[in-house]
C-alpha cells in the first residue's frame, strides 16, 4: 500500500513539474536526450514562410533526434531579440534565425556568442560588425532573383514603353532588398520603362490587395505589377478583378516564390513570369548542424540553386513534383 501511494505521490510531481513550465528544452534533455534547436521565425505572413516553418518542423523532428522550439516573431524584429534571449536562457544547443531584417542583430547575437551558442542564419542575410558572431548563413540569392526577372521582362518588352507598378516586400529584409535592386538596375538600364507605383505591402496578400485598390483609385495606369511575393500578387489579382480588369491580359505580373498556387496561376494566363524562392530549408539547416556535430566547418554562405517558371515551359508535372 505504502509503496503505491509512493508511486502515485511521484507521478503526481512529475505531472506537476510539466505541468508548471519546465522549459521544453530541459525537459526534451532529460526525456529523451533531443538536441534543442531554438528556431526564431519571421512570421506567418505568406505561402512560402508556411512552407519554410513545415520544412522546419519535419526536419527538426522528435523522430530525427531533436526537439524544436519554434517561436512565431509576427514580422517583428523586437519579438526574435526576445526570442533569442529566451533561448540563452532555456540553454538550447543551436539557434537559427529567419530574420526580419538584415540590420539591428549585433547587440544580441553578441549575446547568444557570450552564452556559446551555435546560431545559423537562414533565408534573408544579416549585416552585422562581426560575421564571426553567426557560424553560417544559407539562403536565397534575392538581387539575383530581381534580375532574374527584369532579365525576363526586357526579352518580352523589348525597347517597348513600360509602366510598373512595384509592390515592395517588407522594408529592409533582404528579399526586398535584393528584388528592389535587380528593378532599379532594370530602370536605369531602359529608358522606355517608367516606375508609376512604389510601396511596401510587407508580403501579406491583404496589404498587396488595399496597395492596387488605392493605386486604381488613382486613376494611373500601369502595365506590369512587379510584386515582390506570390501573396502581395494574390492580393493584386483581386484587386485587378474587383476593378474589371484581366490579369495576364491588361496587366503583366511578375511575382516571386513560386509557390504551387500561383504556379497553378501561371497556367490560368494571370501571373506571366514568377521567380523561384526556395523555401524547403529545413533539411538544409539539419545537414549544417549534422556537420558541425562532427567536428565539421560547414561553409560560411551558401546560395541554394534557384530557377523560374512561364507559361511557356511550365506543366502540370513540374508543378506537382515540388514540394511547395
Ligand atoms: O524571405 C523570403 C520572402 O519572405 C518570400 O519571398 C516571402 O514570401 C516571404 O514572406
Amino acid at each position: 500500500m505504502k509503496k503505491v501511494c509512493l508511486s502515485c505521490l511521484l507521478i503526481a510531481l512529475c505531472l506537476s513539474l510539466c505541468a508548471c513550465g519546465a522549459p521544453d528544452a530541459v525537459r526534451g534533455r532529460v526525456d529523451d536526450e533531443l538536441i534543442v534547436v531554438g528556431f526564431s521565425q519571421v512570421g506567418a505572413e505568406s505561402d512560402w514562410r508556411n512552407a519554410n516553418t513545415k520544412s522546419m518542423l519535419a526536419a527538426f523532428s522528435p523522430e530525427n533526434g531533436y526537439r524544436l522550439i519554434l517561436d512565431d516573431a509576427q514580422q517583428k524584429q523586437e519579438k526574435q531579440i526576445t526570442a533569442l534571449r529566451n533561448f540563452i536562457n532555456q540553454g538550447v544547443d543551436y539557434i537559427v534565425l529567419a530574420p526580419t531584417t538584415e540590420k539591428g542583430w549585433d547587440t544580441v547575437l553578441s549575446e547568444v556568442k557570450a552564452a556559446g551558442i551555435p546560431v545559423i542564419i537562414v533565408d534573408r542575410m544579416i549585416e552585422v560588425n562581426d560575421t564571426d558572431l553567426f557560424t553560417c548563413w544559407i539562403g536565397s540569392d534575392f538581387r539575383k532573383e530581381g534580375d532574374t526577372a527584369v532579365h525576363w521582362l526586357e526579352d518580352r518588352m523589348g525597347g517597348a514603353s513600360v509602366r510598373i507598378a512595384h509592390l515592395q516586400g517588407s522594408l529592409g529584409s533582404s528579399a526586398q532588398i535584393g528584388r528592389t535592386e535587380g528593378l532599379d538596375e532594370g530602370l536605369k538600364r531602359n529608358e522606355t520603362w517608367s516606375l508609376v507605383f512604389r510601396q511596401s505591402g510587407d508580403f501579406t496578400q491583404a496589404k498587396g490587395q488595399e496597395l492596387v485598390q488605392a493605386l486604381l483609385a488613382s486613376g494611373e495606369d500601369f502595365d506590369v505589377i512587379y510584386s515582390e511575393n506570390d501573396n502581395m500578387a494574390y492580393g493584386a489579382i483581386d484587386a485587378l478583378k474587383e476593378a474589371g480588369r484581366i490579369p495576364g491580359r491588361d496587366v503583366t505580373i511578375l511575382s516571386f516564390d513560386a509557390s504551387s498556387a500561383a504556379l497553378h496561376l501561371i497556367l490560368a494566363g494571370e501571373i506571366s513570369l514568377d521567380v523561384e524562392c526556395n523555401p524547403l530549408h529545413g533539411p538544409r539547416v539539419r545537414s549544417i548542424i549534422e556537420q558541425l556535430r562532427q567536428g565539421n566547418v560547414p561553409p560560411k554562405y551558401t546560395y541554394v540553386d534557384e530557377t523560374f517558371f512561364d507559361a511557356s515551359t511550365l506543366t502540370e508535372d513540374i508543378i506537382s513534383s515540388r514540394g511547395y
